[in-house]
C-alpha cells in the first residue's frame, strides 16, 4: 500500500519522481504528492486523485526529492492527507502504519505543534524534527526507535544534500547508477535507469548522497548484496491491450507451462523429503491467494489423504495456530509481500514449521524467511485484481500434491496435469461466450456464485473478482448452504452463475439451480458437462473442456475472469484499478 520513490542525482528530480510513481500506482491512487529540494528549500506539490493530477509539478527546480502515492488507511483521500508531509524543515513519505500515533502525537501537542492533516505519518516530520541536530540520519534512527508499527520511510531536510530512508515491515530498495541513486517500494519504479538494487531489512536504514551507505540498526555502516533482477519483466506494458488485466488473463496458457513442478528432480530433493515426513499442511494466504489455497486442499485431500487447513492469514496470525512436528505451513502470495501472510508465516517459523513459499516475485519479503521458494514465474502482475497468478499457483500447489501422493506411496498424477496446459486453450476460447451474458449483471442488485468442492472454490473467487472490480456485491455459495438463509435474498433481479464440474455432486448443485430457478432467478451455467447446458433453467451456458476433476478450478476461473472483466468495463470501470484497493497489501 502507498507507492514511495525518491531521487539524488544531477537530473530535474521531479520528473523522475513523477515517473517512479506512475510505476507505482498499482500500490494506491487515492493521492500523490512530491517534495524536491532547490536551493536549500522544500517545494512541495500535492493533489487528491492520481499521479496524473500532478503532471504540473514537473517543472519544479531542483536535483533531489521524495514523491509518493497514497492508499488512504488513516484520514480520507485528500490533497491535506496526501504526502510528503511536512513539518519545518523536513519532508516525509510513509508506506505503513504508526500505531502508537495517538500517544507520539499528545506528546508533540504538549510541545505546542499543530498538525495539518489527519494521517498517522505526520507524526514522524514531527518526530524527526524534534530529534534534528544537524545530523539527519541519527534524527531519523531516533524518531523511528519511538514508532511502533510498519514503516518504510523517505525523508528530506533542507539543510542536507540528499535522503535519508528507514524500513520495518512495509518494503523498500535502493538503486545506485551513475551519478544518481534512488529509493523506491519496489524496483519497477527504477529498473528502467538500470541500477544496481538493493533490499532494505527490517531496522536498516540507507544514506543516499551522491552514493549510498547502508547501516544497521545501531548506524554501524554495513555491506549488501544487489538483488538480481529482470529489468525488462519489471517494466511492462500493455502490448496492445486495452488494459493489463485483459492481457494478464491472454497469458495463462503460456504462464501455466512453467508452473508444472516436478518435486522429485534433484533440485527439490529436500522438499520432497519435506513432503514424505508430513502429515499436515496448514496454508495461509490472503484474498485470492486464499482461493487458490482452497481449491489445492480439495486436491492435495482427495490425491493424498493428508489433511489440509487453510487459513485467513489475518485470522491466523493471531489465533495460537496449532504446528505440530512435520507440520508444513505453505505460504501464498502473488506480491509475496501481504503483510498478513508474512506475519503469518513468521509466526508458523518460530512454532517450528517448515515454511514453504508460493510466490511469483523472487525477491520479495516472503522468500526471505522461507525454508523453500517455489516460484510461479507468472510474470509481472499490474492489475489489481488476480488472475494470471491465481492460476499459476494452483497449477504448482497441484503440482504439490501429485508429488506429495507419490511421496505417501501414492499415484502421482503429472500427465493430467500436463494435459490441462492444452485444455486451457480451449476454456480460453469458450471465454468470449460469456461477453452475451454482461447486459444481464450490469444492473443487478446482487449477484450469486454456487458451486460444491472445487466448484465452490472457484465461485469463491469468481465472487471476488466481480465484486472488485465492478462493485456489484456478489457472494459465492456452497450450494447446499443457499437454502439455510441466503435464498432469502433471490429474486428475479438476481443473476446466478453456477459452477458444476464435479460428477458425485453435479445433481445436487442442480437442485439449488432448480431453486433460485423457482424464485425468478436467471442462471448462468460454467460446465463441462453437456448435458446441463440445454436445462431450461439454464439461460446461457459455457461448455469448457472435462479435465481430472480435482483440477477443474484451473479452467473453470477463466470464464469467470473474463465474466468479471467484461461486466467492470460495461459499467465504465478500469479493471486496472479498482477504487479503494491497492495491488500489494503491505498494512494491517
Ligand atoms: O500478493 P498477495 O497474493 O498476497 O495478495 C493477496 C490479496 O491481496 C490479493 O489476492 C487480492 O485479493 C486481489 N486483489 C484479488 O484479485
Amino acid at each position: 500500500m502507498c507507492g514511495i520513490v525518491g531521487y539524488v542525482g544531477t537530473k530535474n528530480a521531479a520528473p523522475v519522481l513523477l515517473g517512479g510513481l506512475e510505476k507505482l500506482e498499482y500500490r494506491g491512487y487515492d493521492s500523490a504528492g512530491i517534495a524536491v529540494i532547490n536551493d536549500g528549500k522544500l517545494n512541495v506539490v500535492r493533489r487528491k486523485g492520481r499521479v496524473s493530477e500532478l503532471f504540473s509539478a514537473k517543472e519544479l527546480k531542483g536535483n533531489s526529492g521524495i514523491g509518493h502515492t497514497r492508499w488512504a488507511t488513516h484520514g480520507a483521500p485528500s490533497e491535506s492527507n496526501a504526502h510528503p508531509h511536512v513539518y519545518k524543515n523536513i519532508a516525509v513519505v510513509h508506506n505503513g502504519i504508526i500505531e502508537n500515533e495517538f500517544e507520539l502525537k499528545e506528546e508533540c501537542r504538549a510541545r505546542g505543534e499543530a498538525f495539518a492533516s489527519e494521517t498517522d505519518s505526520e507524526v514522524i516530520a514531527h518526530l524527526i524534527s524534534f530529534y534534528y541536530e544537524g545530523n539527519l540520519l541519527s534524527a531519523v534512527q531516533s524518531a523511528t526507535r519511538r514508532l511502533k508499527g510498519s514503516y518504510a520511510l523517505a525523508v528530506l531536510c533542507e539543510e542536507f544534500h540528499g535522503i535519508v530512508c528507514a524500513r520495518k515491515a512495509s518494503p523498500l530498495v535502493v538503486g545506485i547508477g551513475q551519478g544518481e541513486v534512488f529509493a523506491a517500494s519496489d524496483i519497477s519504479a527504477i529498473a528502467a535507469a538500470g541500477v544496481d538494487v538493493y533490499a532494505l531489512e527490517d531496522g536498516e536504514f540507507a544514506l543516499l548522497t551522491d552514493t549510498v551507505h547502508f547501516f544497521d540498526c545501531n548506524l554501524t555502516q554495513i555491506r549488501k548484496e544487489k538483488i538480481e533482477y529482470d529489468a525488462e519483466e519489471e517494466t511492462p506494458d500493455k502490448k496492445g491491450y486495452r488494459h493489463f488485466m485483459r492481457k494478464e488473463m491472454a497469458e495463462i496458457p503460456e504462464v501455466l507451462k512453467k508452473s508444472v513442478y516436478d518435486f522429485t528432480v534433484e533440485a527439490y530433493r529436500e522438499f520432497y523429503g519435506v513432503l514424505k515426513d508430513t502429515g499436515q499442511i496448514q496454508i495461509i494466504a490472503c484474498g485470492t491467494a486464499y482461493h487458490s489455497g482452497l481449491c489445492a486442499k480439495y486436491a492435495i485431500e482427495s490425491l493424498c489423504r493428508v489433511p489440509v487447513e487453510v487459513c485467513i492469514a489475518s485470522e491466523y496470525r493471531y489465533l495460537n495456530p496449532i504446528v505440530r512436528a512435520h507440520t508444513l505451513v505453505i505460504a501464498v502470495s502473488q506480491s509475496g509481500e501481504t503483510a498478513d501472510t508474512l506475519a503469518a508465516a513468521e509466526l508458523a517459523k518460530s512454532k517450528g514449521a517448515y515454511l514453504a513459499a508460493v510466490t511469483n516475485v523472487a525477491y520479495s519479503s516472503l522468500t526471505r524467511i522461507a525454508d523453500c521458494v517455489l516460484p510461479t514465474n507468472a510474470g509481472r502482475e499490474v492489475a489489481v485484481a488476480a488472475t494470471k497468478s491465481f492460476n499459476a499457483q494452483i497449477v504448482l500447489l497441484y503440482s504439490l500434491a501429485s508429488a506429495l501422493a507419490q511421496a505417501k506411496g501414492r499415484q502421482g498424477c503429472l500427465t493430467e496435469i500436463t494435459a490441462l496446459l492444452e485444455k486451457v486453450k480451449c476454456a480460453e476460447e469458450a471465454c468470449e461466450e460469456v461477453r452475451g451474458w454482461v447486459p444481464h449483471f450490469l444492473g443487478a442488485r446482487s449477484v450469486f456464485f454456487l458451486g460444491r468442492g472445487a466448484d465452490y472454490a472457484s465461485s469463491l473467487e469468481g465472487s471476488l473478482k466481480l465484486k472488485e472490480i465492478t462493485y456489484l456485491p456478489s457472494e459465492g455459495y456452497a450450494a447446499g448452504e443457499l437454502k439455510h438463509g441466503t435464498l432469502a435474498l433471490v429474486d428475479s433481479s438476481t443473476p446466478v452463475v453456477a459452477v458444476i464440474t464435479q460428477r458425485a455432486c453435479a445433481d445436487k448443485t442442480m437442485n439449488a439451480v432448480h431453486e433460485v430457478y423457482a424464485r425468478g432467478a436467471k442462471v448462468f451455467l460454467i460446465t463441462c458437462f453437456e448435458e446441463y447446458c440445454t436445462r431450461k433453467e439454464v439461460s446461457a451456458s459455457v461448455l469448457i473442456p472435462a479435465c481430472k476433476e480435482e483440477f477443474s478450478p484451473v479452467l473453470s476461473v477463466l470464464p469467470l475472469q473474463a465474466l468479471a472483466y467484461y461486466v467492470s468495463i460495461a459499467r465504465g470501470n478500469n479493471p486496472d484499478k479498482p477504487r479503494n484497493l491497492a495491488k500489494s497489501v503491505t498494512v494491517e
